[in-house]
Protein backbone atom coordinates (compact mmCIF):
# COMPACT_ATOMS: atom_id res chain seq x y z
CA UNK A 1 0.00 0.00 0.00
CA UNK A 2 1.48 3.39 -1.09
CA UNK A 3 1.47 6.37 1.71
CA UNK A 4 -1.36 7.63 -0.34
CA UNK A 5 -3.63 4.88 -0.58
CA UNK A 6 -3.40 4.42 3.15
CA UNK A 7 -4.68 8.01 3.39
CA UNK A 8 -7.72 7.44 1.09
CA UNK A 9 -8.52 4.17 2.53
CA UNK A 10 -8.61 5.25 6.09
CA UNK A 11 -12.14 6.27 7.03
CA UNK A 12 -14.50 6.05 10.58
CA UNK A 13 -15.95 2.58 10.45
CA UNK A 14 -19.03 2.54 12.19
CA UNK A 15 -19.71 -1.42 12.11
CA UNK A 16 -17.11 -3.94 12.53
CA UNK A 17 -17.42 -7.57 12.43
CA UNK A 18 -16.56 -10.11 15.43
CA UNK A 19 -12.63 -10.11 15.35
CA UNK A 20 -10.57 -9.55 18.17
CA UNK A 21 -7.25 -8.17 17.36
CA UNK A 22 -4.08 -10.11 19.24
CA UNK A 23 -1.59 -8.28 21.69
CA UNK A 24 1.07 -8.58 18.72
CA UNK A 25 -1.73 -7.13 16.16
CA UNK A 26 -1.72 -4.06 18.46
CA UNK A 27 2.03 -4.07 18.99
CA UNK A 28 2.89 -4.00 15.68
CA UNK A 29 -0.08 -0.63 15.10
CA UNK A 30 1.39 0.94 18.45
CA UNK A 31 5.13 0.24 16.89
CA UNK A 32 4.44 2.39 13.84
CA UNK A 33 2.94 5.21 15.72
CA UNK A 34 5.85 5.57 17.84
CA UNK A 35 7.81 6.74 15.47
CA UNK A 36 5.74 9.95 15.44
CA UNK A 37 8.08 13.22 16.12
CA UNK A 38 6.83 14.69 19.83
CA UNK A 39 7.88 18.02 21.47
CA UNK A 40 11.27 17.57 22.95
CA UNK A 41 10.66 13.96 22.54
CA UNK A 42 8.62 13.77 25.29
CA UNK A 43 6.07 10.88 23.77
CA UNK A 44 3.26 11.72 26.46
CA UNK A 45 0.87 10.06 24.19
CA UNK A 46 -0.32 6.54 26.42
CA UNK A 47 -2.78 3.88 25.35
CA UNK A 48 -4.88 2.11 27.36
CA UNK A 49 -6.20 -0.78 25.59
CA UNK A 50 -9.82 -3.07 26.42
CA UNK A 51 -11.08 -5.89 25.12
CA UNK A 52 -13.09 -9.27 26.46
CA UNK A 53 -14.42 -8.79 29.47
CA UNK A 54 -12.80 -4.81 30.55
CA UNK A 55 -14.78 -4.04 27.08
CA UNK A 56 -17.81 -6.01 28.21
CA UNK A 57 -18.06 -3.90 31.25
CA UNK A 58 -16.61 -0.36 30.13
CA UNK A 59 -19.47 -0.43 27.88
CA UNK A 60 -22.21 -1.14 30.49
CA UNK A 61 -20.84 1.31 32.64
CA UNK A 62 -20.77 4.11 29.71
CA UNK A 63 -24.35 3.40 28.45
CA UNK A 64 -25.15 3.30 32.45
CA UNK A 65 -23.27 6.91 32.70
CA UNK A 66 -25.09 7.99 29.48
CA UNK A 67 -28.86 7.09 30.77
CA UNK A 68 -27.84 8.61 33.91
CA UNK A 69 -26.27 12.12 32.71
CA UNK A 70 -23.33 11.33 34.19
CA UNK A 71 -20.99 13.31 32.20
CA UNK A 72 -17.32 14.85 33.05
CA UNK A 73 -15.24 15.58 30.46
CA UNK A 74 -11.30 16.23 30.68
CA UNK A 75 -10.79 18.26 27.31
CA UNK A 76 -13.22 20.26 25.65
CA UNK A 77 -13.66 18.81 21.26
CA UNK A 78 -16.17 21.14 20.45
CA UNK A 79 -16.55 25.54 20.48
CA UNK A 80 -18.94 26.10 23.30
CA UNK A 81 -20.89 28.27 20.28
CA UNK A 82 -20.91 26.60 16.93
CA UNK A 83 -20.00 29.14 14.47
CA UNK A 84 -19.72 29.06 10.78
CA UNK A 85 -17.99 27.43 8.98
CA UNK A 86 -18.01 24.79 11.47
CA UNK A 87 -21.29 24.57 12.29
CA UNK A 88 -22.46 24.15 7.93
CA UNK A 89 -19.61 21.25 8.35
CA UNK A 90 -20.38 19.22 10.98
CA UNK A 91 -24.41 19.72 10.59
CA UNK A 92 -23.84 18.31 6.28
CA UNK A 93 -21.67 15.45 7.83
CA UNK A 94 -24.24 14.36 10.28
CA UNK A 95 -26.87 14.20 7.74
CA UNK A 96 -25.11 12.66 5.11
CA UNK A 97 -24.12 10.33 8.24
CA UNK A 98 -28.07 9.50 8.74
CA UNK A 99 -28.20 9.06 4.92
CA UNK A 100 -26.02 6.72 4.47
CA UNK A 101 -27.61 5.03 7.82
CA UNK A 102 -31.20 5.60 6.48
CA UNK A 103 -32.39 7.16 9.52
CA UNK A 104 -34.88 10.13 8.63
CA UNK A 105 -34.60 13.03 11.12
CA UNK A 106 -37.65 12.46 12.94
CA UNK A 107 -36.79 9.28 13.81
CA UNK A 108 -36.14 9.77 17.28
CA UNK A 109 -35.39 6.19 18.59
CA UNK A 110 -33.49 4.97 15.88
CA UNK A 111 -31.50 8.11 16.03
CA UNK A 112 -30.46 7.51 19.60
CA UNK A 113 -29.92 3.51 19.59
CA UNK A 114 -27.57 4.64 16.74
CA UNK A 115 -25.72 6.76 18.87
CA UNK A 116 -25.56 4.29 21.79
CA UNK A 117 -23.56 2.56 19.12
CA UNK A 118 -20.70 4.70 20.02
CA UNK A 119 -20.42 3.66 23.59
CA UNK A 120 -20.67 -0.26 22.27
CA UNK A 121 -18.21 0.79 20.01
CA UNK A 122 -19.02 -0.49 17.17
CA UNK A 123 -19.31 -3.65 17.85
CA UNK A 124 -15.37 -3.36 17.80
CA UNK A 125 -13.58 -6.15 19.79
CA UNK A 126 -10.68 -4.20 20.75
CA UNK A 127 -10.53 0.04 22.48
CA UNK A 128 -7.77 1.77 23.00
CA UNK A 129 -8.37 4.68 24.96
CA UNK A 130 -5.12 7.57 24.33
CA UNK A 131 -4.55 9.69 27.43
CA UNK A 132 -1.70 11.61 29.14
CA UNK A 133 -0.39 12.29 32.56
CA UNK A 134 -1.97 14.80 34.78
CA UNK A 135 0.68 18.09 34.78
CA UNK A 136 0.85 18.04 30.76
CA UNK A 137 0.06 21.17 29.11
CA UNK A 138 -1.87 21.93 25.87
CA UNK A 139 1.07 21.24 23.78
CA UNK A 140 0.96 17.40 24.71
CA UNK A 141 -2.07 17.68 23.30
CA UNK A 142 -0.53 18.27 19.98
CA UNK A 143 1.80 15.61 20.23
CA UNK A 144 -0.95 13.52 20.92
CA UNK A 145 -2.92 14.14 17.70
CA UNK A 146 0.48 13.44 15.82
CA UNK A 147 0.12 10.02 17.53
CA UNK A 148 -3.65 9.31 16.77
CA UNK A 149 -3.11 10.30 13.25
CA UNK A 150 0.00 8.08 12.44
CA UNK A 151 -1.88 4.77 15.08
CA UNK A 152 -4.95 5.41 12.18
CA UNK A 153 -2.84 5.23 9.38
CA UNK A 154 -0.59 2.40 10.85
CA UNK A 155 -4.01 0.07 11.62
CA UNK A 156 -4.89 0.70 8.24
CA UNK A 157 -1.81 -0.50 6.31
CA UNK A 158 -1.96 -3.34 8.37
CA UNK A 159 -4.94 -4.06 7.34
CA UNK A 160 -7.26 -3.02 10.33
CA UNK A 161 -10.32 -0.17 10.64
CA UNK A 162 -10.81 2.41 13.17
CA UNK A 163 -13.10 5.27 14.87
CA UNK A 164 -11.91 7.80 16.70
CA UNK A 165 -14.45 7.93 19.91
CA UNK A 166 -14.43 11.69 21.17
CA UNK A 167 -18.34 10.91 22.14
CA UNK A 168 -17.26 8.53 24.78
CA UNK A 169 -14.73 11.06 26.27
CA UNK A 170 -17.67 12.88 27.97
CA UNK A 171 -17.78 10.35 30.56
CA UNK A 172 -14.24 10.57 31.56
CA UNK A 173 -14.74 9.54 35.55
CA UNK A 174 -16.27 6.25 34.19
CA UNK A 175 -13.05 5.77 32.09
CA UNK A 176 -10.90 6.45 34.89
CA UNK A 177 -12.94 3.83 37.14
CA UNK A 178 -12.64 1.43 34.55
CA UNK A 179 -8.93 1.62 35.10
CA UNK A 180 -7.57 4.65 32.69
CA UNK A 181 -5.11 7.25 34.24
CA UNK A 182 -4.36 10.79 33.97
CA UNK A 183 -6.24 12.85 31.12
CA UNK A 184 -8.68 11.02 28.88
CA UNK A 185 -7.91 12.32 25.00
CA UNK A 186 -10.40 10.52 22.83
CA UNK A 187 -11.04 6.38 22.60
CA UNK A 188 -10.32 4.55 19.53
CA UNK A 189 -12.27 1.26 18.28
CA UNK A 190 -10.07 -0.69 16.44
CA UNK A 191 -10.93 -4.37 14.18
CA UNK A 192 -12.17 -5.12 10.82
CA UNK A 193 -14.63 -3.76 9.31
CA UNK A 194 -18.47 -5.08 7.79
CA UNK A 195 -19.88 -4.81 4.97
CA UNK A 196 -22.25 -2.15 6.23
CA UNK A 197 -23.63 0.29 4.04
CA UNK A 198 -22.48 2.89 6.90
CA UNK A 199 -18.95 2.06 5.86
CA UNK A 200 -19.07 3.14 2.39
CA UNK A 201 -20.23 6.74 4.00
CA UNK A 202 -17.19 9.07 2.56
CA UNK A 203 -17.07 12.67 3.95
CA UNK A 204 -16.09 15.63 2.22
CA UNK A 205 -13.34 18.11 2.37
CA UNK A 206 -12.96 21.70 2.84
CA UNK A 207 -11.79 23.34 -0.61
CA UNK A 208 -7.86 24.67 -0.61
CA UNK A 209 -9.31 27.93 -0.81
CA UNK A 210 -10.97 27.75 2.57
CA UNK A 211 -8.03 26.23 4.61
CA UNK A 212 -4.63 27.52 2.90
CA UNK A 213 -3.49 31.48 2.25
CA UNK A 214 0.28 32.26 0.82
CA UNK A 215 1.32 34.84 2.82
C1 LIG B 1 -11.19 13.68 17.78
C2 LIG B 1 -12.24 12.91 17.01
C3 LIG B 1 -13.39 12.49 17.65
C4 LIG B 1 -14.35 11.75 16.95
N1 LIG B 1 -15.44 11.25 17.62
C5 LIG B 1 -16.33 10.47 16.96
C6 LIG B 1 -17.39 9.84 17.67
O1 LIG B 1 -17.54 9.98 18.88
N2 LIG B 1 -18.26 9.07 16.96
C7 LIG B 1 -18.13 8.87 15.61
O2 LIG B 1 -18.94 8.15 15.03
N3 LIG B 1 -17.11 9.45 14.92
C8 LIG B 1 -16.21 10.21 15.57
N4 LIG B 1 -15.14 10.76 14.90
C9 LIG B 1 -15.01 10.54 13.45
C10 LIG B 1 -15.28 11.82 12.65
O3 LIG B 1 -16.67 12.03 12.57
C11 LIG B 1 -14.64 11.62 11.26
O4 LIG B 1 -13.26 11.53 11.41
C12 LIG B 1 -14.97 12.75 10.28
O5 LIG B 1 -16.34 12.84 10.03
C13 LIG B 1 -14.23 12.53 8.96
O6 LIG B 1 -14.59 11.29 8.40
P1 LIG B 1 -13.54 10.12 8.12
O7 LIG B 1 -12.82 9.78 9.40
O8 LIG B 1 -14.36 8.95 7.64
O9 LIG B 1 -12.56 10.62 7.09
C14 LIG B 1 -14.17 11.48 15.57
C15 LIG B 1 -12.99 11.91 14.95
C16 LIG B 1 -12.03 12.59 15.65
C17 LIG B 1 -10.75 12.99 14.95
Amino acid sequence: MTFKECLDNRFSCRDFIDYELSKDELINIVELAKLSPSATNMQPAKLSFFSGKSLAKLSDDLLNAVKNNLKSQDIKLYPDIWFEPYKSRRFQTGIRLYEALNIKRDEKEKRLEQWHKNFKFFNAKNLAILHIDNGLNEGSLLDCGIFLANFLNAATYLGFSTCVLGSITEYCDTIRENGVEGKIICGIAIGKKSSDNVNNFKTIRASNEEIIKFI
